[in-house]
């Protein structure tokens, strides 16, 4: 699986917990975070490279692509090209969203690149159309997340500004359509109301992963020793593992450098 940074391990917190028998392998683009101001060009290159890259390196049975900037580039054509299933977090999370809400007013907060593709506002359409959406941006929330300050002053300043629309826009659940964000969930939830129900990816996420490896006859075998967990990053490795251990737990004991040239 991977991820423009750190933001991905709330995915892989999910599939580890769910399925503890599971080899993994994450990497954590982070010499080149955030995705999200990029275009969707760029990041489409990005997530072929760093595909082609796990499949040579690790020949995995299945990828994760648990970057919501990176899916909405991207999924689509990995899952074409690979000869392996693909998975996003874009309809899992679309999928929590609408069976959670109970007044169909839900709100999605991602990246600049993941609002403005429009792969939510497709996606939500498509799973019901008698949903009212409200999308916002948050550009910035990905840096603070990856500096290790999801409780700071001005990040709460910066929520309680991008998510006014939000608030105004009466929803009764907001999708937390970036990776990154569970991190920021006490300052979100302060930020739209304590009644708004968050609701993440990372779970349904699991689910899918779980439910494909089921119907392909390849999960782990039960009550086989715990799977083994690699982390790499293409960023600061001593940051990584030390930010690392604190969101994602003591799995990542030593982190892997890798570059790209
Ligand atoms: N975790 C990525 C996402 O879900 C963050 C993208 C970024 O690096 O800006 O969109």
């Amino acid at each position: 699986m991977f991820d423009s940074g750190f933001g991905g391990l709330t995915v892989a917190r999910a599939v580890i917990d769910l399925m503890p028998g599971e080899d993994l392998v994450y990497l954590g683009d982070t010499a080149r975070y955030p995705y999200g101001p990029r275009s969707l060009e760029e990041v489409r290159r990005f997530a072929h490279q760093i595909a082609d890259f796990l499949v040579e390196r690790v020949d995995p049975k299945l990828l994760i692509v648990a970057c919501n900037t990176a899916a909405a580039a991207a999924l689509a054509e990995l899952q074409e090209r690979l000869d392996i299933p693909v998975v996003g977090v874009i309809e899992p999370g679309v999928r929590a969203v609408v069976s959670a809400t109970t007044t169909g007013r839900v709100g999605v907060i991602g990246t600049v690149g993941t609002i403005g593709s429009g792969a939510y506002q497709r996606a939500v359409a498509a799973a019901d159309p008698d949903i009212t959406l409200a999308c916002a941006a948050c550009p910035g929330f990905v840096e603070f997340v990856e500096r290790g300050e999801a409780n700071s002053d001005q990040v709460r300043v910066l929520a309680e500004r991008l998510l006014a629309p939000i608030g105004d826009a009466e929803v009764d659940t907001l999708l937390l359509g970036c990776t990154h964000y569970p991190y920021l969930a006490r300052t979100i939830s302060d930020a739209v109301g304590r009644d708004v129900v968050l609701v993440s990816s990372a779970d349904e996420t699991g689910f899918e992963v779980r439910s494909l490896l089921e119907e392909a006859g390849c999960q782990a075998p039960p009550r086989s020793a715990a799977g083994t967990h690699r982390f790499l990053s293409t960023g600061d490795v001593e940051w990584f593992r030390e930010l690392g251990q604190r969101l994602l737990g003591p799995e990542v004991l030593d982190v892997e450098p890798h570059s790209w040239e």
